[in-house]
């Protein structure tokens, strides 16, 4: 399926702490990291395991060991690089990509200032981060990107999607599986996800 929710009760609770408006920069920054963390986990769940041989203090054994794609991680800036400190924390090995992308306020279009990834893209498996899918515009135009310069294998992970974004990113990726923790209930006439968590570059950054 295209999209999954993962409504592990970790990330519930950590995502009730980055809607609260209460919530103080630093604490959801580092909620954020923290989320990230437990979502990675859902999002490299069917990573290809292979075999090693090792020897354990007290015998010989085949054991599972991590084999096939490297892993890419891209940040859609600005708000994807509050996620990537808890992905890194989970695969300390991950290269990261970043694709710049803001949304012009009158028209809600993705206009696109940094691109910047590891080579061989072809090679990895490639998630690109961002907190929030909204209208799908930015998503959109960063999946076009990544498939450009070679990623094939790619999946999009987020906080809180809008059904909107959900409609319009599977419509035109529908090769890239979307992983979030809600589904949100719509988009308001700017643009913002209800109920949401606001601007989420705003919130890390200001
Ligand atoms: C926000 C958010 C996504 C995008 C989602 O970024 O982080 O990148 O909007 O909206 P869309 O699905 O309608 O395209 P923003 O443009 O505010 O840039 P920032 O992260 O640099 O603050």
């Amino acid at each position: 399926d295209t999209l999954t929710i993962v409504d592990h009760p970790l990330i519930q609770h950590k995502l009730t702490i980055l809607r609260n408006k209460e919530t103080p920069t630093a604490h959801f920054r580092q909620v954020l990291r923290e989320v990230a963390f437990v979502l990675g986990c859902e999002a490299t769940k069917d990573l290809a395991l292979g075999e090693v041989t090792i020897e354990t203090p007290l015998e010989k054994v085949n054991a599972p060991y991590l084999e096939g794609k490297k892993l890419c991680f891209v940040s859609i800036l600005r708000a994807g690089n509050g996620l990537i400190e808890g992905l890194l924390d989970l695969i300390p090995s991950a290269r990261v990509g970043h694709v710049g992308l803001y949304r012009d306020h009158e028209t809600l279009e993705a206009i696109e200032y940094y691109f910047k990834t590891p080579d061989k893209l072809n090679e990895r498996l490639v998630i690109m981060v961002d907190p929030m899918l909204a209208t799908g515009n930015t998503a959109i135009a960063a999946a076009n990107k990544l498939k450009d310069a070679g990623a094939r294998d790619i999946k999009f992970l987020c906080l809180v999607a809008a059904p909107e974004g959900v409609e319009k990113f599977s419509k035109a990726h529908p090769d890239i599986p979307i992983i979030t923790a809600a589904l949100d209930r719509e988009l308001n006439e700017i643009g913002y996800i209800l109920p949401g968590l606001g601007d989420a570059g705003d919130r890390i950054y200001g």
